[in-house]
């Protein structure tokens, strides 16, 4: 018994005459039911906003003809202001959430999908027992109660499922939503708001002729993770978005289970982020393209003011190459559909929205020169920073492992505990170390996420830095600001500043490759 989970574990097993014999007998007894977690609303938690989700199968509209089974949340406002849920509407998407930094939130889930879930706040700075950890998951029937305060600074945030070796499966049928964020600082920029803050959800899916959903594929897809041929932005195919003669601010989510976009407007206006995973950065940054890897946000000024009414812009993904098994993606051809090369990661150049300027008008937003201050987090300031933990992320024998571990529940290691209160200099060495170039063996790229608090990314470093892998997507890579996920390039290593502040308990660390994830490239670590 190596950690306070167990100790805990053992408590309560006191309390229900339980001894510590059996319960070496039977370690699958831990759940949440025996810790009580999120059982109740606590007396003492007084919440300046309440809502209720539910998860229930619904059919839905997306095409023409028959609708689409999803797995839909749906939401209510019980306490403050209605407009803390939006975007409740049609689409297989989980309601837009709005919150102030500050608020205290209560938030019911009801369970009534045929499979036991939970929800993950992705990016929230939230104590472990209403972080979603899998452990948490609730049958259907039963109602999860999370209590917390928003902590975060303002930002584009989002919740999804997080079942055990069930989320791919889940978030692909429609468990997932924004969790927006806003703050004072922000406020005062008075950057696009109301219609003009528009949140942008990617995602790949396929469909049948009976316009279902369809999932599947064998140890090969597994490998390379999900990838659609229908692309769909808030839920909707061929998404058109129309416009004004004024700026935008557009909050761009990759919520794909595993497909990495290249984001180019196709008349070569370079893109102007205002945001990262953690917000606002200090002051706009342009770049030729954006590479979105999956759970990573940006937020991008657009500015339509010297467009003509009638203009049209296409958001494109540009062709890439991921490198690693790129040979073997051959045979995935057929189901790519017209949008696939052979590459498992790279597409044909493919549309991902468009934007049509329909309306004239005279807009005064100009993009502040100075948007935030983020203090760097110090090297010096970490309590290793001789000496990283290093995290090595690995596919074999057809598993993708973590520090050759796979996910297990209650599984700590002496490597994966954290004193509460410190900085962690941390790096994900994906091949760095042995010797794997761009495009050799078996290496895939991997969103590594943390959950807790967001980190900053101290460097990148590549073997075979002109594998063609990395060099076409590189220009597209931000590591400024703050991020709670980062893509990790096959042969690369990526250094990273983590805070483990106020909160003990499990958080996860895990590739956000939806089906690697479920593959066992997850684990949990345990501050305390
Ligand atoms: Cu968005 Cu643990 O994940
Ligand atoms: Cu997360
Ligand atoms: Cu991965």
């Amino acid at each position: 018994m190596k950690n306070e989970v167990n100790l805990q574990r053992r408590k309560m097993l006191k309390l229900a005459g339980v001894s510590a014999a059996a319960l070496a007998t039977f370690p699958g007894l831990l759940n949440a039911k025996m810790m009580k977690v999120g059982s109740h609303a606590s007396p003492d938690f007084h919440p300046d906003v309440e809502i209720s989700l539910q998860g229930k199968v619904k059919d839905v509209s997306i095409f023409q003809g028959p609708e689409t089974r999803v797995w839909k949340v749906t939401g209510k406002v019980l306490k403050g202001d209605k407009s803390v849920i939006s975007n409740d509407g049609e689409s297989y998407l989980a309601p837009t959430i709005r919150l102030h930094k500050g608020q205290k939130v209560r938030i019911y889930l009801k369970n009534d999908l045929p499979s036991a879930t939970i929800l993950h706040w992705h990016g929230l700075h939230v104590p472990s027992k209403m972080d979603g950890n899998p452990m948490y998951a609730i049958d259907n029937g039963e109602t999860f109660v999370y209590e917390f305060e928003i902590l975060n600074r303002a930002g584009t945030y989002w919740y999804h499922a997080h079942t055990h070796s069930l989320t791919a499966r889940h978030v692909y049928s429609g468990l997932a939503g924004f969790f927006i964020v806003s703050d004072d600082e922000e406020q005062a920029l008075k950057l696009p708001s109301g219609e003009f803050d528009v949140p942008l959800v990617i995602q790949d899916r396929n469909f049948d002729r009976q316009n279902q959903l369809k999932y599947g594929g064998g140890m090969m897809m597994k490998m390379h993770g999900f990838l659609g041929d229908q692309i769909l932005v808030n839920g909707t195919p061929e998404f058109e978005l129309p416009v004004a003669t004024r700026a935008y601010r557009m909050r761009l989510l990759n919520g794909s289970n595993s497909r990495i976009y290249k984001l180019a407007w196709d008349d070569g206006t370079p893109i102007k982020v205002i945001a990262t995973d953690g917000g606002l950065l200090e002051k706009a940054e342009t770049l030729p393209y954006l590479t979105l890897a999956p759970a990573e946000r940006r937020e991008i000024w657009v500015d339509f003011s010297n467009k003509n009414v009638g203009t049209e812009l296409t958001l494109r993904s540009l062709e890439f190459s991921s490198g690693g098994m790129g040979g073997m993606g051959g045979g995935r051809g057929g189901m790519m559909g017209g949008m696939g090369g052979g590459q498992s990661h790279a597409g044909k150049d493919f549309t991902v929205l468009k934007v049509r300027v329909s309306k004239k008008v005279s807009s005064h937003n100009v993009l502040p020169k100075r948007l935030s201050k983020i203090t760097p987090l110090r090297l010096s300031d970490a309590v290793n920073p001789e000496s990283p933990r290093r995290i090595t992320l690995s596919m074999r024998h057809m598993s993708a492992l973590l520090n050759g571990r796979s996910y297990k529940m209650n599984d700590i290691r002496e490597d994966e505990i954290i004193p509460v209160n410190t900085l962690q200099l941390m790096e994900f060495d994906n091949g760095f170390h042995r010797g794997m170039g761009g495009m050799g063996g078996m290496g895939m790229p991997h969103p590594m996420h943390l959950h807790g608090e967001q980190f900053q990314v101290v460097k990148r470093e590549v073997r075979n830095k002109s594998g063609k892998g990395y060099t076409s997507i590189a220009e597209g890579f931000l590591d400024k600001g703050w991020k709670d996920t980062v893509l990790v390039m096959p042969g690369e290593k990526v250094t990273i500043l983590k805070p483990f502040n106020d909160f003990t308990g499990l958080f996860m660390y895990h590739c956000h490759n939806l089906e690697h994830e479920d593959m066992g490239m997850m684990r949990d670590l345990l501050v305390k």
